[in-house]
């Protein structure tokens, strides 16, 4: 593996005869602190036998003023052993100067409808144009054939769908299965900032996934659904920023489940224990089988869900 850190360096290593050889160019935008989660998608883009080039950047741009741009974990050295064992070709680990120099003037616009709601509503503004602006300036430089990105972060997934289609329509835009904790709690780099007791109780957030599918599957509608699993949330110490049944796809707000709704219905969760925000989604019915796995020992709640329906 090869790291660089500016463009130019990049640039030469992405022209070296090996690249030229090689029949496609597959790209992982991250912000480092690595754990299983990226290094699936890392994998992912290796058996496709691409060249495989990951980028590690902070980006500025995406973080509000109210928010962990100074706190984010940095692991540099660790992730780029990890990255090597992962099988990836080239880290690109450039400054903020790199990525945005002096004179860098264009900002891209993430779909308004895509952006406006779940985590759009509730972080700072500009999140999402920050994210769409600095992965089409990494698709500019890196110009992969394919990117790959993690269906954890689901809403981000198809807010750079949009982009890509709309600006880069040659480069495949391919989502990766959630990995998660043997408990079910999705791998996030702020996980690390969770206290013993907190990570305990973060397997509430699973459960509230899980809940919900299972309340769906009785035939509860959105409101109901809504109002359990934020109520356990609650109980097991979280302070919830949204609980929402959407589309996959629209990202509309859902409002009744009938067959045709329930088939693209998706539950989305973002809540906050001690400093740290967590998110998470699933599909509402279909199989879920890294999310089913994880919480199979845990019936309490899946009792609950249909007593709160059997009444
Ligand atoms: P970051 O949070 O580092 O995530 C990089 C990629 O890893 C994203 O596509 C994310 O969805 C994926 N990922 C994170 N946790 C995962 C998990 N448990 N399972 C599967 N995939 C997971 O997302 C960003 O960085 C940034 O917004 C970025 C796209 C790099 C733009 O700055």
């Amino acid at each position: 593996m090869i790291t660089v850190r500016n463009r130019c360096e990049l640039l030469a290593a992405l022209n070296v005869p090996a690249a030229e050889a090689t029949e496609s160019v597959a790209f992982v935008p991250t912000m480092g602190a690595l754990h299983d989660g990226h290094l699936s998608l890392v994998r992912h883009a290796v058996e496709t036998g691409s060249l495989v080039v990951t980028s590690i950047f902070v980006n500025p741009l995406q973080f509000g003023p109210n928010e962990d741009l100074a706190a984010y974990p940095r692991t540099e050295a660790s992730d780029a052993a990890l990255l090597k064992t992962a099988g990836c070709d080239i880290l690109y680990l450039p400054t903020v100067d790199d990525v945005y120099p002096t004179g860098f003037a264009t900002n891209v616009t993430a779909s308004a409808e895509l952006s406006a709601c779940l985590c759009g509503a509730t972080r700072d503004a500009g999140h999402f144009d920050g994210v769409t602006t600095v992965v089409a300036r990494l698709f500019g430089l890196v110009q992969p054939n394919s990117a790959w990105f993690g269906e954890k972060d689901w809403q981000q997934l198809q807010v750079i769908r949009q982009m890509a289609s709309d600006i880069f329509p040659r480069i495949e835009i391919r989502p990766c299965a959630t990995v998660r904790d043997s408990d079910g709690l999705a791998l996030s780099s702020r996980n690390a900032r969770l206290s013993d007791t907190d990570r305990k109780a973060a397997v509430a957030i699973p459960h509230s996934l899980g809940f919900a599918r299972q309340l769906a599957r009785a035939g509860a509608q959105p409101t109901e659904i809504e109002r359990a699993a934020k109520s356990a949330l609650g109980e097991a110490g979280f302070s919830v920023d949204y609980l929402e049944i959407r589309d996959s796809l629209t990202l509309e707000l859902l409002t009744h489940l009938n067959e045709e709704t329930l088939a693209t219905a998706r539950v989305f969760v973002a809540a906050r224990i001690g400093q740290t925000r967590l998110i998470d989604n699933s599909a509402l019915i279909g199989p879920n089988p890294q999310l089913e796995e994880a919480l199979a020992p845990q019936t309490s709640m899946a009792s609950t869900a249909r007593a709160a329906v059997t009444g």
